[in-house]
Parts: C-alpha cells; sequence; structure tokens
C-alpha cells in the first residue's frame, strides 16, 4: 500500500505496523530523499491524524546496493527494513529482482546478510518470500537461506510464484517452516475474513499475520481480528463502534478522499485511485457493494463527486470525522 492508504489505513487502526510498497533498487544507491519521498512516515510526516510505523522494503539483486540503500532509509529515519523475494511481475523477474530470487537460496542468503551486516544492529531486517518459484518444497532451503542470512523475521506469502495470485493458499508448509526456524514467521495470502484467519492460525501455528487485499476489501478486519482475540485495546479514530464491512469501506473510502485532496496532482487522481481499489476488491467479493456504488465511482470525475454520494450508501456522514487538530 501506498502512503496515502496506510494514512487511511493508520486511522482506522486494528494493525500494528505497515510495510511500504517496494522500493525498487536496480542501477545505483538511492538517496535518503528519495525513499524519503516514497515512504513519508518515515521522516515524521503525517499525512492524517496518525501514523503507522511503516517498514522500508526494497527490491533488488544487488547486494551491496540493496545495503547502501537501506542506510540511506536509516538515515531517512527508517526504523525496519524488508526485503521482498516475492514480487511475481514478469518485468521485475526479468531482471532477476523479487521473487527470480527464489530460485537461487543463495542469493537470498547473500542479499540478506550483506544488508543484515550494514544496517545498525537495533534496526530489524525481514524478508518477504514465497513458498517458492514454482514447487512450495522450495520454501525450506529459502527460508532457511534468509534465517541464515540474520533475518529478524519471514513474512511468507503461502502461494509459490507460478500461482501468482490464483485463489488457494497452502498453510502447511508455512507451518513446517514455523516449527523448523528459530525466528518468528507472519502469515500472509487470502486473509479476506475472520473464519480465513482462523483457519490460517490454525493450520500454521503463526501468531504474526499480513493481510492484504483482506484489508482493502474489508479495512475494518484488523479490528474483528482483534475481536475474535479478545485482544482489542486500541479504538478505530474512524468509526467508534463495528462497522459493517460495507460501512467500513465506505468510511475508508471518504476518508481516503480527504487526506488525497490537497495532495492530488489533478483531478482524475483519486478517483482513478479509488476505481483501482474497488477493482481489487471486487475481484474477490461482488455482492456487498451496491451497484449503484460501483456506478457513481465509475462515472466520477472528481473525488467530491464520490464524496458527495457516499452518504446515500451507508448513513455515513464525513461530519463525523473530526477535523484535524
Ligand atoms: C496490487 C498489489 C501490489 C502489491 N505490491 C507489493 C509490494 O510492493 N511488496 C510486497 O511485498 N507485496 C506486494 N503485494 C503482495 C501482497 O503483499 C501480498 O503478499 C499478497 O497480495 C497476498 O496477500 P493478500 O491475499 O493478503 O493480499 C502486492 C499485491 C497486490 C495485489
Amino acid at each position: 500500500m501506498d502512503a496515502l492508504l496506510r494514512a487511511v489505513l493508520a486511522e482506522v487502526g486494528g494493525f500494528d505496523f505497515a510495510v511500504s510498497e517496494f522500493v525498487r533498487v536496480s542501477q545505483g544507491v538511492l538517496s535518503a530523499a528519495t525513499i524519503s519521498k516514497r515512504v513519508p512516515e518515515i521522516t515524521g510526516v503525517c499525512l492524517g491524524r496518525t501514523v503507522l510505523p511503516t517498514q522500508v522494503q526494497l527490491l533488488g539483486s544487488n547486494p551491496d546496493l540493496l545495503a547502501g540503500t537501506a542506510l540511506e532509509a536509516c538515515a531517512a529515519g527508517a526504523r525496519a527494513i524488508d526485503l521482498n523475494f516475492g514480487c511475481p511481475s514478469p518485468t521485475v523477474i526479468r531482471h532477476r529482482g523479487g521473487s527470480a530470487l527464489l530460485k537461487t537460496p543463495r542469493s537470498i542468503f547473500e542479499i540478506v546478510s550483506c544488508v543484515r551486516r550494514n544496517v545498525p544492529s537495533v534496526i530489524p531486517v525481514s524478508a518477504k518470500i514465497r513458498l517458492g518459484f514454482q514447487n512450495p518444497e522450495e520454501v525450506f532451503d529459502i527460508a532457511q537461506a534468509a534465517a541464515d542470512g540474520g533475518a529478524d523475521w519471514l513474512v511468507i506469502h503461502a502461494r509459490t510464484r507460478a500461482e501468482f495470485y490464483r485463489p488457494g493458499v497452502h498453510w502447511e508448509p508455512v507451518r513446517q517452516v514455523k516449527e523448523k526456524l528459530g525466528i518468528p514467521i507472519i502469515a500472509n495470502g487470502d486473509i479476506f475474513s475472520v473464519q480465513d484467519f482462523e483457519r490460517c492460525r490454525k493450520e500454521t501455528g503463526c501468531e504474526h499475520f499480513m493481510l492484504g487485499r483482506g484489508a482493502l476489501l474489508d479495512p475494518f478486519l484488523g479490528h474483528r481480528i482483534l475481536d475474535l482475540l479478545g485482544r482489542q485495546k486500541q479504538k478505530s479514530l474512524l468509526n467508534q463502534k463495528s462497522p459493517s464491512q460495507l460501512e467500513g469501506l465506505i468510511t475508508a473510502i471518504a476518508r481516503f478522499i480527504e487526506i488525497a485532496e490537497p495532495l492530488a496532482q489533478n483531478s482524475g487522481f483519486i478517483p482513478s485511485r479509488i476505481k483501482q481499489w474497488i477493482r481489487i476488491s471486487r475481484a474477490f467479493e461482488l455482492e456487498f457493494i451496491p451497484r449503484a456504488l460501483l456506478t457513481v465511482i465509475s462515472r466520477a470525475k472528481t473525488g467530491q463527486d464520490i464524496l458527495e454520494q457516499l452518504e446515500q450508501f451507508s448513513g455515513f456522514s464525513s461530519a463525523e470525522i473530526p477535523p484535524r487538530a
């Protein structure tokens, strides 16, 4: 998620920390200034009314360039670094980045150990992996390589690269890696509901979880999971009651518009981002979003067009959101 969406989800609450979208490191070491533009939270910039601690994720294949950029990220204010070994994009793979590295656990070891050696020991360095390039059995060597390189924790997206984003994840190999390695494992993939979460927890034995598309589809899912676990400590800044999935989504979209409006470069930016958001959400569950709302969003030319019409769909009122202090 980008900085705007992270700002919205920080206000929604229910999350411990966020990870930036990947910052690609290919030709040279990126400067602290470049990284700060992509991940403004690390410099103390607050786009909304609160921030989530945010890990800077780097993607590349050259250990020295990644280590140099990780150091620049720390200079900019990053308090944790994540390394991407999961991106399935053909362009990224052509440049031997992301999930291409799953084919050579030795390169994962070299990258993680080089970054780990170069950044201060108080800065955690984690790795985001998939189960393998082709076969879920590959995960054992991959995870071991990252752990041997000194990764403080691993996020495992429980699919292979060959599976891309096809529905269906494999929790069993995640459980086996968790039992074998002595570092925390964060389970990731297809957690769209409290039921999906329960199944993941039971089948992996994990204590840490990452939500991607589930948090777009149901922004209050983090709260629902905390409620289930009896660990709810923090109220949402956006809604004091437990909203339905539709109310939660509308609240988050409305807040996105408010936060993005002063920053948008052109009037089409906000509707195009919301259309992208809904496209990702719709791929999983069509029924809960009323057709009339989809029409409003698809026809909107500006963020205000959408904001003005949201109220009719869930009783949401933008006046409920207190202005920023
Ligand atoms: C549009 C999109 C962009 C993504 N960008 C990143 C990224 O920059 N870094 C990353 O580690 N994962 C990225 N992912 C993968 C997610 O982090 C996550 O591993 C994957 O979507 C499975 O989890 P989910 O089912 O909870 O979404 C992206 C996924 C999507 C759909």
